[in-house]
Protein backbone atom coordinates (compact mmCIF):
# COMPACT_ATOMS: atom_id res chain seq x y z
CA UNK A 1 0.00 0.00 0.00
CA UNK A 2 1.35 3.58 -0.87
CA UNK A 3 1.67 5.85 1.67
CA UNK A 4 1.96 9.36 -0.11
CA UNK A 5 1.90 12.39 2.53
CA UNK A 6 -1.76 14.13 3.17
CA UNK A 7 -1.21 16.80 1.10
CA UNK A 8 -1.94 20.38 3.01
CA UNK A 9 -2.74 23.22 0.35
CA UNK A 10 -2.69 26.75 2.56
CA UNK A 11 -5.19 29.24 1.71
CA UNK A 12 -4.19 31.82 -0.95
CA UNK A 13 -4.47 35.20 0.11
CA UNK A 14 -7.38 35.88 -2.10
CA UNK A 15 -9.18 33.18 -0.56
CA UNK A 16 -8.57 34.29 3.22
CA UNK A 17 -9.67 37.99 2.14
CA UNK A 18 -13.05 36.15 1.49
CA UNK A 19 -13.23 34.20 4.63
CA UNK A 20 -16.07 34.99 7.05
CA UNK A 21 -16.36 38.36 5.87
CA UNK A 22 -19.22 40.92 6.48
CA UNK A 23 -19.03 43.52 3.85
CA UNK A 24 -20.63 47.05 3.54
CA UNK A 25 -20.93 48.25 -0.23
CA UNK A 26 -23.59 47.32 -3.36
CA UNK A 27 -23.64 43.65 -3.87
CA UNK A 28 -23.40 44.55 -7.67
CA UNK A 29 -19.38 46.46 -7.07
CA UNK A 30 -18.49 44.16 -4.30
CA UNK A 31 -19.43 40.53 -6.53
CA UNK A 32 -17.36 41.61 -9.28
CA UNK A 33 -14.02 42.06 -6.98
CA UNK A 34 -14.55 38.46 -5.61
CA UNK A 35 -12.70 35.69 -6.97
CA UNK A 36 -14.94 33.36 -9.82
CA UNK A 37 -16.07 29.99 -9.09
CA UNK A 38 -15.07 30.75 -5.02
CA UNK A 39 -18.52 30.16 -3.54
CA UNK A 40 -20.73 26.49 -2.60
CA UNK A 41 -24.06 28.56 -1.74
CA UNK A 42 -25.48 31.46 -2.45
CA UNK A 43 -28.44 31.89 -0.11
CA UNK A 44 -30.14 35.13 0.28
CA UNK A 45 -33.43 37.18 0.25
CA UNK A 46 -33.23 40.63 -2.06
CA UNK A 47 -35.17 43.37 -0.98
CA UNK A 48 -38.86 42.90 -2.59
CA UNK A 49 -40.14 45.24 -4.84
CA UNK A 50 -40.94 48.17 -3.48
CA UNK A 51 -43.10 47.00 -0.42
CA UNK A 52 -40.73 48.19 2.16
CA UNK A 53 -39.91 51.94 0.32
CA UNK A 54 -39.61 53.29 3.93
CA UNK A 55 -36.88 51.05 5.21
CA UNK A 56 -34.54 50.07 3.05
CA UNK A 57 -35.32 51.43 -0.42
CA UNK A 58 -37.34 49.08 -2.82
CA UNK A 59 -37.58 48.29 -6.95
CA UNK A 60 -40.30 48.85 -8.73
CA UNK A 61 -41.72 45.80 -9.80
CA UNK A 62 -41.92 47.07 -13.39
CA UNK A 63 -37.93 47.80 -12.92
CA UNK A 64 -37.01 44.41 -10.86
CA UNK A 65 -36.02 42.20 -14.07
CA UNK A 66 -33.68 44.52 -15.20
CA UNK A 67 -32.37 45.48 -11.86
CA UNK A 68 -31.36 42.27 -10.87
CA UNK A 69 -30.01 39.95 -14.19
CA UNK A 70 -26.50 42.14 -13.81
CA UNK A 71 -26.09 40.78 -10.29
CA UNK A 72 -27.42 37.34 -11.49
CA UNK A 73 -24.61 37.14 -13.59
CA UNK A 74 -21.82 38.36 -10.75
CA UNK A 75 -23.38 35.48 -8.78
CA UNK A 76 -23.37 32.61 -11.77
CA UNK A 77 -19.86 33.96 -11.91
CA UNK A 78 -18.86 33.38 -8.29
CA UNK A 79 -20.67 30.04 -7.96
CA UNK A 80 -18.89 26.89 -8.25
CA UNK A 81 -20.03 24.19 -11.05
CA UNK A 82 -21.33 21.96 -8.69
CA UNK A 83 -23.10 24.68 -5.87
CA UNK A 84 -26.63 26.22 -5.69
CA UNK A 85 -28.47 29.55 -5.42
CA UNK A 86 -31.31 29.83 -3.51
CA UNK A 87 -33.35 33.19 -3.62
CA UNK A 88 -36.32 33.33 -1.62
CA UNK A 89 -38.50 36.12 -3.12
CA UNK A 90 -42.53 36.56 -3.21
CA UNK A 91 -44.37 38.86 -5.84
CA UNK A 92 -46.67 41.22 -4.46
CA UNK A 93 -50.17 42.69 -5.92
CA UNK A 94 -50.31 45.41 -7.57
CA UNK A 95 -53.73 46.98 -8.55
CA UNK A 96 -55.62 44.15 -7.66
CA UNK A 97 -53.37 41.20 -9.22
CA UNK A 98 -50.10 39.72 -8.72
CA UNK A 99 -47.51 41.24 -10.47
CA UNK A 100 -45.36 38.69 -12.91
CA UNK A 101 -42.02 40.29 -12.11
CA UNK A 102 -40.51 36.74 -10.37
CA UNK A 103 -41.91 34.39 -13.37
CA UNK A 104 -40.18 36.85 -15.90
CA UNK A 105 -37.19 37.05 -13.72
CA UNK A 106 -37.01 32.86 -13.55
CA UNK A 107 -37.52 33.23 -17.33
CA UNK A 108 -34.78 35.50 -17.63
CA UNK A 109 -32.28 34.03 -15.16
CA UNK A 110 -32.69 30.50 -17.40
CA UNK A 111 -31.88 32.81 -20.36
CA UNK A 112 -28.94 33.61 -18.30
CA UNK A 113 -27.56 29.78 -18.14
CA UNK A 114 -29.53 28.81 -15.13
CA UNK A 115 -30.87 25.83 -14.43
CA UNK A 116 -33.85 26.36 -12.45
CA UNK A 117 -33.75 23.10 -10.67
CA UNK A 118 -36.88 23.40 -7.96
CA UNK A 119 -38.92 25.74 -6.05
CA UNK A 120 -38.72 24.68 -2.23
CA UNK A 121 -41.92 27.02 -0.21
CA UNK A 122 -41.49 28.51 2.88
CA UNK A 123 -45.01 28.40 4.64
CA UNK A 124 -45.02 31.15 7.44
CA UNK A 125 -46.83 29.40 10.34
CA UNK A 126 -47.17 32.94 12.32
CA UNK A 127 -47.59 35.28 8.43
CA UNK A 128 -49.61 38.66 9.06
CA UNK A 129 -53.22 38.75 10.20
CA UNK A 130 -55.42 40.36 7.83
CA UNK A 131 -58.35 40.58 5.17
CA UNK A 132 -59.02 41.37 1.62
CA UNK A 133 -61.60 41.56 -0.63
CA UNK A 134 -60.09 38.99 -3.21
CA UNK A 135 -57.29 37.08 -0.92
CA UNK A 136 -56.53 35.35 1.70
CA UNK A 137 -53.84 35.99 4.48
CA UNK A 138 -50.44 35.39 2.63
CA UNK A 139 -48.72 32.65 3.75
CA UNK A 140 -46.26 31.25 1.71
CA UNK A 141 -42.56 32.53 0.01
CA UNK A 142 -41.19 31.13 -2.90
CA UNK A 143 -37.39 29.92 -2.39
CA UNK A 144 -36.39 29.03 -5.90
CA UNK A 145 -33.38 26.78 -6.60
CA UNK A 146 -31.16 27.46 -9.08
CA UNK A 147 -27.87 25.62 -10.10
CA UNK A 148 -25.37 25.73 -12.69
CA UNK A 149 -25.49 22.24 -13.73
CA UNK A 150 -27.92 18.86 -13.51
CA UNK A 151 -25.35 17.79 -10.93
CA UNK A 152 -24.99 19.65 -8.38
CA UNK A 153 -23.69 18.65 -4.25
CA UNK A 154 -26.52 18.07 -2.55
CA UNK A 155 -26.84 16.14 1.20
CA UNK A 156 -30.17 14.69 1.23
CA UNK A 157 -29.69 12.97 4.64
CA UNK A 158 -28.83 16.08 6.77
CA UNK A 159 -32.27 17.20 6.26
CA UNK A 160 -34.25 14.34 7.56
CA UNK A 161 -37.09 14.41 10.18
CA UNK A 162 -38.61 11.91 12.34
CA UNK A 163 -41.47 9.64 10.81
CA UNK A 164 -43.46 11.06 14.29
CA UNK A 165 -46.14 9.64 15.47
CA UNK A 166 -48.29 9.25 11.72
CA UNK A 167 -46.33 6.26 10.61
CA UNK A 168 -46.81 4.49 14.29
CA UNK A 169 -50.60 4.75 13.59
CA UNK A 170 -50.63 4.47 9.94
CA UNK A 171 -48.33 1.32 9.74
CA UNK A 172 -50.15 -0.62 12.66
CA UNK A 173 -52.42 -2.03 10.32
CA UNK A 174 -51.11 -2.82 7.38
CA UNK A 175 -53.74 -3.76 4.51
CA UNK A 176 -53.00 -6.61 1.82
CA UNK A 177 -52.38 -3.31 -0.49
CA UNK A 178 -49.66 -1.97 2.44
CA UNK A 179 -47.25 -5.21 2.03
CA UNK A 180 -46.46 -5.05 -2.15
CA UNK A 181 -45.39 -2.16 -3.93
CA UNK A 182 -49.40 -1.25 -4.96
CA UNK A 183 -49.34 0.87 -8.09
CA UNK A 184 -51.65 4.05 -8.21
CA UNK A 185 -55.13 3.43 -9.47
CA UNK A 186 -55.43 6.38 -11.49
CA UNK A 187 -52.61 5.11 -13.58
CA UNK A 188 -49.91 7.73 -12.63
CA UNK A 189 -47.65 5.12 -12.77
CA UNK A 190 -46.25 5.95 -9.48
CA UNK A 191 -46.69 3.25 -6.38
CA UNK A 192 -45.79 2.66 -2.96
CA UNK A 193 -44.96 0.00 -0.23
CA UNK A 194 -46.17 1.03 2.83
CA UNK A 195 -44.35 -2.04 4.71
CA UNK A 196 -41.32 -0.58 3.95
CA UNK A 197 -41.79 2.11 6.41
CA UNK A 198 -41.52 -0.16 9.55
CA UNK A 199 -38.46 0.40 11.61
CA UNK A 200 -37.99 3.59 10.09
CA UNK A 201 -37.07 6.16 12.45
CA UNK A 202 -36.36 9.14 9.77
CA UNK A 203 -37.93 9.85 6.78
CA UNK A 204 -36.38 12.43 3.83
CA UNK A 205 -39.03 16.08 4.09
CA UNK A 206 -40.69 17.32 1.71
CA UNK A 207 -40.52 20.82 -0.60
CA UNK A 208 -42.07 22.58 1.94
CA UNK A 209 -40.74 24.21 4.61
CA UNK A 210 -42.64 25.12 7.77
CA UNK A 211 -41.39 27.76 9.70
CA UNK A 212 -42.12 30.89 11.45
CA UNK A 213 -41.42 34.07 10.49
CA UNK A 214 -38.59 35.77 12.71
CA UNK A 215 -40.37 37.75 15.34
CA UNK A 216 -37.40 38.06 18.10
CA UNK A 217 -35.78 41.30 18.75
CA UNK A 218 -33.64 41.55 15.11
CA UNK A 219 -33.72 45.10 14.52
CA UNK A 220 -34.62 44.37 10.61
CA UNK A 221 -38.16 44.65 9.10
CA UNK A 222 -37.31 41.35 7.15
CA UNK A 223 -35.19 39.20 9.21
CA UNK A 224 -35.14 35.61 7.68
CA UNK A 225 -35.67 32.72 10.65
CA UNK A 226 -32.01 31.42 11.27
CA UNK A 227 -33.97 27.96 10.81
CA UNK A 228 -34.19 28.69 6.82
CA UNK A 229 -30.89 29.60 5.89
CA UNK A 230 -29.73 26.81 8.32
CA UNK A 231 -31.96 23.95 6.54
CA UNK A 232 -30.60 25.08 3.06
CA UNK A 233 -26.75 25.23 4.26
CA UNK A 234 -26.99 21.77 5.48
CA UNK A 235 -29.08 20.59 2.34
CA UNK A 236 -26.20 21.97 -0.18
CA UNK A 237 -22.70 22.31 2.06
CA UNK A 238 -20.34 20.76 4.29
CA UNK A 239 -18.49 22.12 6.66
CA UNK A 240 -15.70 24.25 5.25
CA UNK A 241 -17.66 25.22 2.63
CA UNK A 242 -18.64 28.63 1.67
CA UNK A 243 -21.99 30.33 1.97
CA UNK A 244 -22.43 33.96 0.58
CA UNK A 245 -25.52 36.07 0.99
CA UNK A 246 -25.61 39.10 -1.01
CA UNK A 247 -28.52 41.11 0.43
CA UNK A 248 -27.08 40.02 3.88
CA UNK A 249 -29.14 42.64 5.98
CA UNK A 250 -29.21 41.50 9.67
CA UNK A 251 -26.33 38.71 8.61
CA UNK A 252 -28.91 36.07 9.77
CA UNK A 253 -27.62 33.72 6.91
CA UNK A 254 -23.63 34.65 7.36
CA UNK A 255 -24.96 33.55 11.63
CA UNK A 256 -26.23 30.30 11.03
CA UNK A 257 -23.52 29.41 8.60
CA UNK A 258 -20.57 29.82 10.91
CA UNK A 259 -22.49 28.51 13.26
CA UNK A 260 -22.97 25.37 10.95
CA UNK A 261 -18.97 25.54 10.96
CA UNK A 262 -18.76 27.08 7.60
CA UNK A 263 -17.37 29.93 6.43
CA UNK A 264 -19.61 32.94 4.89
CA UNK A 265 -19.30 36.09 2.89
CA UNK A 266 -22.20 38.92 3.60
CA UNK A 267 -22.51 42.18 1.54
CA UNK A 268 -24.69 44.57 2.80
CA UNK A 269 -25.67 48.15 1.39
CA UNK A 270 -27.14 49.94 4.94
CA UNK A 271 -24.79 51.04 7.41
CA UNK A 272 -27.42 50.13 10.38
CA UNK A 273 -27.83 46.31 9.32
CA UNK A 274 -24.32 46.04 8.42
CA UNK A 275 -23.09 47.37 12.37
CA UNK A 276 -26.04 44.75 13.51
CA UNK A 277 -24.78 41.97 11.52
CA UNK A 278 -21.12 42.87 12.57
CA UNK A 279 -22.22 43.03 16.31
CA UNK A 280 -23.83 39.55 16.20
CA UNK A 281 -20.91 37.77 14.52
CA UNK A 282 -18.38 39.22 16.89
CA UNK A 283 -20.77 38.10 19.96
CA UNK A 284 -20.57 34.87 18.38
CA UNK A 285 -16.47 34.56 18.04
CA UNK A 286 -16.00 35.74 21.46
CA UNK A 287 -15.57 33.19 24.01
CA UNK A 288 -18.55 32.00 26.17
CA UNK A 289 -18.12 34.38 29.18
CA UNK A 290 -18.24 37.52 27.01
CA UNK A 291 -21.24 36.44 25.14
CA UNK A 292 -24.46 38.42 25.84
CA UNK A 293 -27.14 36.11 28.06
CA UNK A 294 -30.15 36.11 25.77
C1 LIG B 1 -34.94 41.31 2.57
S1 LIG B 1 -33.59 42.08 3.30
C2 LIG B 1 -32.57 40.73 3.82
C3 LIG B 1 -32.78 40.38 5.25
C4 LIG B 1 -31.85 39.27 5.71
N1 LIG B 1 -32.20 38.00 5.08
C5 LIG B 1 -31.90 39.10 7.22
O1 LIG B 1 -32.15 38.00 7.71
O2 LIG B 1 -31.70 40.10 7.91
C6 LIG B 1 -32.68 42.72 1.95
C7 LIG B 1 -31.44 43.50 2.35
O3 LIG B 1 -30.73 43.86 1.16
C8 LIG B 1 -30.11 45.12 1.37
N2 LIG B 1 -29.79 45.66 0.04
C9 LIG B 1 -30.61 46.29 -0.86
N3 LIG B 1 -29.95 46.57 -1.99
C10 LIG B 1 -28.69 46.09 -1.83
C11 LIG B 1 -27.55 46.05 -2.67
N4 LIG B 1 -27.57 46.57 -3.90
N5 LIG B 1 -26.41 45.47 -2.20
C12 LIG B 1 -26.37 44.94 -0.95
N6 LIG B 1 -27.42 44.96 -0.10
C13 LIG B 1 -28.57 45.51 -0.54
C14 LIG B 1 -31.14 45.90 2.16
O4 LIG B 1 -30.56 46.98 2.88
C15 LIG B 1 -31.72 44.81 3.08
O5 LIG B 1 -31.07 44.80 4.34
Amino acid sequence: MSTSPIKITEPTQEQNKWHNKLVLGDCLEVLGRMPESSVDLIVTSPPYADSRKNTYGGIHPDNYVKWFLPIGAELKRALKDDGSFILNIKEKAVAGERHTYVIELILELKKQGWLWTEEYIWHKKNCAPGKWPNRFRDAWERCLHFTKQKNFKMYQDSVMVPTGDWAKTRLKKLGNNDKVRFNSQVGSGFGKNIANWIGREKAYPSNVLHLATECGNKNHSAAFPKELPAWFIKLFTEEGDTVLDPFAGSGTSCIAAYELGRSFIGIEIKDEYYQQAITEIEELKAPPAQQKLI
